[in-house]
């Protein structure tokens, strides 16, 4: 270390600390300005306590003015890997030209959460409902028990194995539909809630256009089927799975079915 260094005033000292535990921290400046931004807009009132730690982001619980729970999702700046989140934003006609530096392509996440969420919730898929977005932030809806967050199926096992995976296929079904691949299915991103299962984490989900979708497809019925299979429903087959599932056109709305469309041709 530098003389230079060394001999930093105190106070100097302590303000670089504190910058450099704020930019660690869930709560940088960025989401900062962006939970104060909701909350101006109404949709919570407070942020009451941490739910969970995923990978790329953190989960808090918070309060609306008129007492209703909501799931705050801040995706984190510094330590979220923005480099496998180009595998699902590159290719998905939504997202074209979204810049490989790391604050932009977290920005297209979150908004990739918040628009498949919307396009699911629509498509009458079991997921939360999304209510805003901002930033690095969405909010949806919460599932919980009164303070306490449902647990998830790998947590909380299947207590109808076999309701449980014509209902997931059912799910994976209705996204296809859709126009959508979710490609993060797994027993680790479904809840077990009073109200059935729910699939979370809707960030990666690509539309049919993409180059990879069927390769997620795929990775998704697998999941399942691996699971279920252990849960002992004898006859879950990923091949019958798939034609289950792609046994309808799918549907696509507007400039995504232009593009859908425009790919295809390519073929
Ligand atoms: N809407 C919600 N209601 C209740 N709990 C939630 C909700 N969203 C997330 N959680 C909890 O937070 C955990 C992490 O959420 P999620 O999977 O969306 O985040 P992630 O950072 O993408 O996680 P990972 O990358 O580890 O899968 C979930 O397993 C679940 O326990
Ligand atoms: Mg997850």
């Amino acid at each position: 270390m530098s003389l230079a260094k060394r001999k930093r005033p105190k106070r100097e000292d302590k303000m670089i600390r504190t910058e450099k535990r704020l930019e660690s921290d869930v709560f940088d400046r960025q989401s900062l300005f962006a939970i104060a931004k909701l909350m101006k807009d109404g949709h919570f009132a407070t942020v009451d306590y941490p739910v969970a730690k995923g990978k790329e982001a953190n989960i808090f619980c918070g309060t609306t003015t008129d007492g209703k729970k909501v799931a705050i999702k801040i995706y984190r700046i510094d330590t979220s890997n923005f480099i496998r989140m180009h595998d699902y934003i590159d290719g998905d006609p939504r997202f074209q030209g979204t810049s490989r530096k790391r604050f932009e392509t977290i920005l297209a996440w979150t908004r990739k959460e918040y628009s498949n969420l919307k396009a699911f919730h629509e498509a009458g898929v079991s997921v939360p409902r999304p209510i805003a977005f901002l930033r690095n932030v969405v909010v949806m809806e919460f599932f919980a028990e009164g303070n306490i967050a449902f647990s998830t199926l790998e947590q909380m096992g299947s207590e109808n194995p076999q309701k449980d995976y014509d209902f997931m296929l059912t799910q994976v079904k209705k996204i296809y539909q859709a126009g959508f691949v979710h490609g993060d299915i797994s027993e680790y991103n479904i809840l077990v809630t009073d109200d059935g299962l729910k699939l979370l984490d809707c960030a990666q989900a690509v539309l049919l256009a993409h180059p990879r979708a069927e390769d997620f497809l795929r990775r998704d019925v697998e999941n399942l089927v691996r699971y279920f299979k252990k849960q002992g429903v004898k006859e879950a087959d990923t091949e019958k799975a798939l034609a289950y599932i792609k046994d309808a056109r799918p549907v696509l709305r507007g400039l995504e079915q232009l593009k859908y469309d425009e790919e295809n041709k390519k073929e």
